[in-house]
């Protein structure tokens, strides 16, 4: 077993660890730097070039991908994109015609609720492309056309090198979809993909982050409740920060989008629930400032990540991980290493089955 973990003492923290090479497995072979091109040979351009409407579906960690992807497809192709729950879509009267793009989301690719959304999508005559990362498994079978992510086997039950590659999956299929309807020219996509190539390093260099953040992970572990905060693309991986936490350490986490925070949570902030601020350079970074400085004004404890370079926001903070600079679509990855690892030494100083946390499954495969 020991091998199989190559050293590692969980399987999450191999498979943490083995992002950079997952993503460039994942990407490989898409895309060509010197002609600033997308290819996409699992997916017929030509059946799906008159849809007007993108629907993602999917559950759990792989519905935190969707909602990032969201961005991505109506940022670089500007084809709207609505993106829902799976176990909510097919107990809705959704709607969907030959004009809508269905895009499940699967790791597994064996989820019931998002096979269930495939179904009736299809019935409805939605052309289906999914991103899965199982060969021949249900979602690959039933759809149209799939897009693979390359992780490999995932056998830690929170879900972490499937996520960012579903991330790198969808982040290449909005910029294909970017090129097939001219909304992006080869100049952008050339220096979009120049940022791309450089992110696995960068990732290496996020990992490197690993002891400091046992560090603060050692002084958090007594508290009872977390919020998580993020906007615009870090808005979902705030959730996903706090999913991660839940599922394995078993502490209580909320994850918001910031702007949300007045109206709600920040009645709860005190000095004994830290807040997790997703920090990184956007165009909302003075809106994040803001959320910190109200954050600090209640007496709150502030743990962010921030862009090299910054000064606002590190200097409000209590800790901060300081990571690479990268294109902004591209932070999501680099603030998902950071509450990836968070959490798993959250977990892991509190003696838990990081691997296999209660009550939970790899798989659901039944309603
Ligand atoms: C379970 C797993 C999660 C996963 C979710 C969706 O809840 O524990 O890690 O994100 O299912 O699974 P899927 O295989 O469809 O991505």
């Amino acid at each position: 077993v020991m091998a199989e973990k190559a050293g590692y003492k969980h399987f999450m923290l191999k498979e943490i660890y083995e992002q950079p090479r997952a993503i460039i497995d994942t990407i490989r072979g898409k895309y060509s730097l010197e002609e600033g091109e997308i290819y996409f040979g699992e997916v017929d351009y030509e059946t799906i070039k008159d849809i007007e409407k993108i629907t993602i579906v999917a559950c759990g960690t792989s519905w935190h991908a969707g909602l990032v992807g969201k961005f991505y497809i109506e940022n670089f192709a500007k084809i709207p994109v609505e993106v829902d729950i799976a176990s909510e879509f097919r107990y809705r009267n959704p709607i969907a015609t030959n004009k809508t793009l269905l895009i499940p989301i699967s790791q597994s690719g064996e989820t019931a609720d998002t096979i269930a959304a495939l179904r009736m999508s299809k019935k409805m005559g939605a052309k289906v492309v999914s991103i899965c990362n199982v060969v021949g498994s249900t979602i690959a079978r039933e759809s149209d056309g799939v897009i693979y992510t390359h992780a490999g086997p995932e056998i830690g039950v929170a879900s972490t090198k499937a996520f960012t590659t579903q991330l790198a999956s969808l982040f290449l299929f909005a910029l294909f979809l970017g090129q097939k309807k001219g909304v992006l020219e080869k100049s952008e996509i050339k220096s979009i993909l120049n940022d791309l190539i450089q992110l696995p390093e960068k990732i290496e260099e996020v990992l490197k982050h690993d002891k400091q953040i046992e560090d603060i992970a050692k002084e958090f572990v007594r508290y009872k409740n977390f919020l998580y905060l993020g906007r615009h693309y870090n808005y979902p991986i705030a959730l996903e920060g706090a999913l991660k936490l839940k599922e394995i350490s078993y502490i209580h986490a909320e994850g918001y989008p910031a702007g949300e925070m007045k109206h709600g949570p920040i009645a709860l902030i005190d000095k004994e629930m830290p807040v997790f601020v997703l920090g990184t350079k956007s165009r909302v970074y003075d809106k994040i400032l803001a959320n910190v400085e109200e954050v600090k004004a209640r007496d709150g404890i502030v743990i962010s990540t921030v862009t090299k370079g910054d000064k606002d926001i590190i200097s409000k903070s209590d800790y901060s991980f300081i990571l690479p600079v990268t294109l902004e679509e591209l932070t999501p990855f680099l603030n998902s290493i950071i509450i990836q690892l968070f959490a798993y030494h959250a977990s892991n100083l509190l003696g838990l089955d990081v691997d296999q946390p209660r009550n939970l499954a790899k798989s659901v495969t039944v309603e």
